[in-house]
């Protein structure tokens, strides 16, 4: 595991998009996992910086989305498609037809699930997986539980993601309570993974998933186990590592 020490948030964000497109570059047609929130909103504008200056071309490039909220249409301003195409998407060359983000729509959570591991599957897997943390340790949308799941699925958001998301819907009731989400497993098999965190509240819970024991109860925990991990994260997310 590689751990980038950025200054601040514009600073993670750079070398953040710095790692990716290296990865544009060397494969133009690979396959982007993305994410959404908070965290990847600077890298992806400074992505659509660089390709409006001319030194990106994203139209080989493929993308695979982690996680998506059940029962949120596309056009819904808080599904994480209208996340994608109005931060991302619309601003670069990237074909729309080779972007793929779960179907919050189907009601058919088997067949979704499904679905979306063979369309990654079909891609021929990740080969950079781009993600954030959540302030229990989650990625994509897998929440602390007594077992790591593996491939796509439905969840139930937990009490605390659902709190933290509120602030973007217009009363908590409104906030979806399931999400589909790339399973661990499905998140292991990235060829290299990069990890951004910013901001001093999500300290303790980085140096846990970074150095703490690897258990389902924090799920990022996991990434120390895989061989290409890079970690960006600012100052403030380290502040509250010992030593
Ligand atoms: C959501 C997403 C995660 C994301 C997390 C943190 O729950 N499903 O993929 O990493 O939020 O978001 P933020 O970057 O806004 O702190």
């Amino acid at each position: 595991m590689k751990l980038y020490r950025a200054k601040d948030y514009k600073d993670m964000s750079r070398k953040a998009a710095n790692v990716i497109s290296a990865q544009v570059i060397m494969k133009p047609d690979c396959v982007l996992g993305l994410a959404t929130g908070s965290s990847p909103l600077g890298t992806y504008q400074q992505l659509i910086e660089w390709y409006e200056k001319g030194d990106l071309d994203f139209s080989e490039t493929k993308s695979a989305n982690l996680d998506e909220y059940k029962g949120l249409p596309r056009d819904n301003d808080q599904s994480y498609y209208y996340f994608m195409y109005n931060n991302f998407f619309k601003h670069i060359n990237i074909d729309l037809n080779n972007t793929n983000i779960p179907n919050g729509m189907e009601p058919d959570s088997a067949k979704e699930c499904a679905r979306y591991e063979k369309v990654i599957a079909d891609l021929g897997g990740v080969d950079l997986q781009l993600l954030g943390l959540g302030h229990n340790g989650h990625i994509g949308f897998n929440e602390p539980d007594a077992a790591f799941e593996k491939i796509t699925h439905c969840v139930d958001l937990t009490e605390s993601t659902i709190e933290a998301n509120k602030r973007f819907f217009a009363t908590i009731d409104d906030v979806p309570k399931q999400a589909y989400t790339m399973g661990i497993g499905t998140i292991m098999r990235a060829k290299k993974i990069l990890l951004i965190v910013s901001g001093e509240e999500k300290s303790s819970i980085l140096y846990k998933a970074l150095y703490g024991p690897v258990t389902p109860q924090v799920p990022a925990s996991i990434l120390q186990l895989h061989n290409d991990v890079v970690v960006v994260a600012d100052e403030a997310a380290l502040s509250k590592f010992p030593g």
